[in-house]
């Protein structure tokens, strides 16, 4: 069994007969725990709206959503489905619900009741993992956007997920900003083993996850590996390559040796080897 398993979804906005969008269609995918996932795709192409269909925000028109076997149609399960996937959203500013950093990252926990020594441990731990702790008596309004975003994901850690979305959740960022983001998160899959599903546009993020799907007009068009941002459909839908992988093509158009990379990384590796 799937941690997070799509089958046959479809979900319709509706605002009366006359106005009905359907945003997801008949999309089917699977998540296993530990996944390093992206999901990217043209704006309007249905990605939020999975984002809120695999937490319970949303219930499928048709089909099911199912975490770790928990059906999210289940009003009595939707509580526990939260607890176990916790979404971090486009714009910091929107997530803050406290005027002291600590206690917005406590907001969560305390809303599940737990025990006050708990609560504190959890605290620490998330403002730790994302290197915010030294903050954690100040106001989160003196915090650049990058740091806010930090703080927006430890709420959510201190939630201990075992997946973690983040919806676009480095779009409003500096390349700076962006980058810690990164980083925080690819080591939270790593270390603490939390699902990650990133929602983004942005290719070279996309080359750091092991899964991609590719959604188009709210089903999926492409699904794979990292070797599915080889593929011409990408290009073709004008979703750009990751720039390691252009550059890499281009080097081998002008007659260079350049193995198969999807990092500025692995691009640097295989150019110092070829010369
Ligand atoms: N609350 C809403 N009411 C009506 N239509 C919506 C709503 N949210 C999104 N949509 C529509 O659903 C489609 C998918 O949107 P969304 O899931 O936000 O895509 P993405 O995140 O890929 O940009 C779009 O056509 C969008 O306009
Ligand atoms: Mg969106």
């Amino acid at each position: 069994m799937s941690f997070i398993r799509l089958e046959n979804v479809s979900y319709t906005y509706s605002k009366g007969a006359q106005n009905e969008v359907r945003a997801v269609k008949d999309l089917s995918l699977d998540i296993e725990e530990g996944d390093l996932v992206a999901l990217v795709g043209h704006n309007g192409s249905g990605k939020s709206t999975v984002a809120k269909l695999m937490n319970g925000l949303l219930v499928p028109t048709s089909g099911k959503v199912t975490v770790d076997g928990m059906d999210t149609a289940n009003k009595n399960l939707l509580f526990d489905i939260r607890k176990n996937v916790g979404v971090v959203f486009q714009n910091p500013d929107n997530q803050m619900v406290a005027t002291i950093i600590e206690d917005d990252v406590a907001f969560g926990p305390e809303n599940l009741g737990l025990d006050p020594k708990e609560i504190r441990r959890r605290v620490d731990w998330a403002l730790k993992s994302v290197g915010m702790y030294e903050y954690r008596e100040g106001a989160p309004f003196r915090l650049s956007g990058g740091q806010k975003q930090r703080i927006a994901i430890a709420g959510v850690l201190a939630l201990k997920p075992r997946a973690m979305i983040l919806d676009e959740s480095t779009s409003m960022l500096d390349p700076v900003g962006k980058k810690e983001i990164m980083d925080i998160v690819l080591k939270l899959n790593r270390e603490e083993k939390i699902t990650v599903i990133m929602i983004t546009h942005f290719m070279d993020e996309a080359a750091l996850a092991d899964k991609i799907f590719v959604m188009d007009d709210g089903d999926l068009r492409l699904s794979g590996g990292k070797e599915i941002l080889l593929s011409p459909v990408l290009e073709q839908m004008g979703l750009n390559a990751p720039p390691a992988v252009s550059i890499a093509k281009k080097l081998r158009a002008a007659g260079m040796d350049i193995g198969e990379v999807f990092t500025p990384e692995q691009l640097a590796e295989e150019i110092c080897r070829s010369l």
